[in-house]
């Protein structure tokens, strides 16, 4: 049988047919425009994931037997607000995960209804990109829009329902909207009521791994696949990359190095950080996560190469810093260039270099980004370390994870061992994957990852590196203290 993934990301859909063995049969990319209507927002048209998808499965398919497709799983960007009217047509543009507009409104709702409250309610507090800083966002600024919503989803619910006509959500991504009791994995009344709005205009929620139906009869026909096609819940991009790259069970750390950079850690029982610096969600597999996100990762040297540098060889690039350069390097970046989220919270941090001099190089400034996303990882990862949790070792994955020196240096600075899959597909194979468990090819989430994700490679982090990146590390962790005043007078 065959299965197609879909991730849902932030510059384009990734298709992947997939058998239930988890060879990769095909893989079809489209992109999609990103809108910036003003600095520090970030805005898509939710019909432009829906034609991607349209377009792209019949090209996916395209010298496939369709008639073995089984089923349909998506992993999709987060957090994003998408809204719909009574006739389920999309109000506004969806206002994306990494949109920094909602900076009130997250002070209000950590400082005047209180952090306290909101842990207590969610086991998370505000962060810009969440979805029901979102919501007051438009109540104030949107108010005749705000009164015509019928539904609230997310990315890759939309997907869903316009494949199955389900209003669906799953545990994962209903996380990140701050109007999700994690523990108990239902709706938070609480949250509802200070946001305004009402629980039926909330999506229904699946674990990641259920059926929430097959597909409509219309889209079937559209995309050429058989009307028995069954639709996985599935998952939010960070819990669907973890599946696919066998994330799961007590302990287990993913990092991805995507548009956003996340760390991952896999927990069998409900946990939160003392100070919610790490968001704490519901897994894919049925249990819980701890997670930091920062929200320019791969994207900070997709920048330094294409806006700046002008050009396109990363590879290139990154040939010209030798194993001497490591550790070494008198440049200090900070990836701030969306704001940043964990585990600082600071919507006005700035992407700054530091410490340039007359002899500064172009390969100093490239290093310099690669090593300010991983000092910036390890942020998360020693917020994780306080909290008593023992990680010697990670899955990688995500576009940043396919240059061999990224990873040398990740795995020096965080001092982990990284763990390579055989076969890494991020949140379109985890989505595929769901969809095995959804029509019961699978018992489990934990089986499935046992049966199809092999590791192949291992980067062993070296001791003197380590030491070197240490001593730079406690560097890196003063200047944004040091900034952090001035990027707010900055912004005046
Ligand atoms: C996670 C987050 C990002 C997006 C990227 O909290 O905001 O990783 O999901 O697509």
């Amino acid at each position: 049988m065959y299965y197609i993934g879909i991730d849902l990301g932030t510059s384009a859909a990734k298709l992947i047919l997939m058998d239930e063995t988890g060879k990769i049969e095909n893989i079809v990319s489209r992109e999609y425009p990103l809108e910036f209507p003003h600095p520090g927002w970030s805005q898509q048209n939710p019909e432009d994931w829906v034609k991607a998808v349209e377009e792209g499965v019949p090209e996916l398919l395209k010298g496939f037997d369709a008639g073995k497709v089984a089923g349909i799983g998506a992993g999709g960007q987060m957090h994003g607000l998408v809204v719909l009217d009574e006739q389920d047509r999309v109000i506004r543009p969806a206002i994306l995960w990494n949109d920094g507009r909602t900076s009130k409104e997250v002070d209000y709702l950590n400082q005047e209804i209180g952090m306290e409250r909101l842990s207590a309610y969610t086991a998370n507090i505000a962060f810009a990109g969440f979805t029901a800083p979102k919501l007051l966002w438009m109540r104030k600024n949107e108010p005749e829009l705000f009164q015509r919503i019928a539904k609230i989803m997310l990315p890759k619910d939309y997907i869903n329902y316009v494949l199955s006509g389900v209003h669906c959500t799953d545990v994962s991504d209903a996380s990140g909207m701050l109007l999700f009791d994690v523990k108990n994995k239902c709706w938070s009344k609480e949250m509802l009521e200070i946001c305004g709005v009402r629980e039926s205009q909330m999506a229904k929620i699946f674990e990641s791994y259920e059926k929430v139906g097959t597909i409509l009869p219309e889209m079937a026909k559209k995309l050429g696949v058989p009307e028995t096609t069954v639709i996985a819940a599935g998952a939010g991009d960070n819990a669907a990359a973890a599946v696919g790259t066998g994330t799961v069970g007590d302990g287990a750390c993913n990092i991805s190095l995507g548009t956003s950079g996340t760390i991952f850690i896999s927990s069998d029982q409900f946990r939160v950080d003392a100070h919610n610096a790490l968001h704490s969600f519901a897994h894919a597999d049925g249990h819980y996560h701890l997670m930091g996100c920062m929200l320019s990762a791969a994207s900070c040297n997709k920048w330094l190469m294409e806006d700046i540098l002008k050009t396109t060889d990363f590879s290139g690039e990154q040939a010209a810093i030798t194993e001497e350069m490591l550790g070494r390097n008198h440049v200090y970046f900070l990836p701030y260039l969306m704001g940043e989220r964990s585990p600082i919270n600071d919507t006005n941090a700035r992407g700054t270099f530091v410490g340039m001099t007359m002899d500064t190089s172009r390969a100093d400034l490239v290093q310099a980004v690669l090593e300010g996303v991983a000092f910036a990882i390890r942020d998360s990862l020693e917020v994780a370390r306080s909290q008593g949790i023992v990680i010697e070792r990670s899955n990688i994955c995500g576009g940043g994870a396919k240059s061999p020196l990224w990873k040398q240096i990740m795995a020096n600075v965080l001092n982990l061992k990284l763990d390579i899959v055989e076969s890494e597909q991020g949140p379109g194979m985890g989505g595929a994957m769901l969809a095995m468990v959804a029509d019961g090819t699978y018992g489990s989430v934990k089986e499935v990852c046992g049966r199809l994700v092999h590791i192949v490679d291992t980067i062993e982090p070296d001791p003197e590196l380590v030491t070197r990146y240490e001593e730079r590390y406690q560097k890196f962790r003063k200047i944004y203290p040091a900034m952090k005043g001035l990027f707010t007078e900055l912004l005046q």
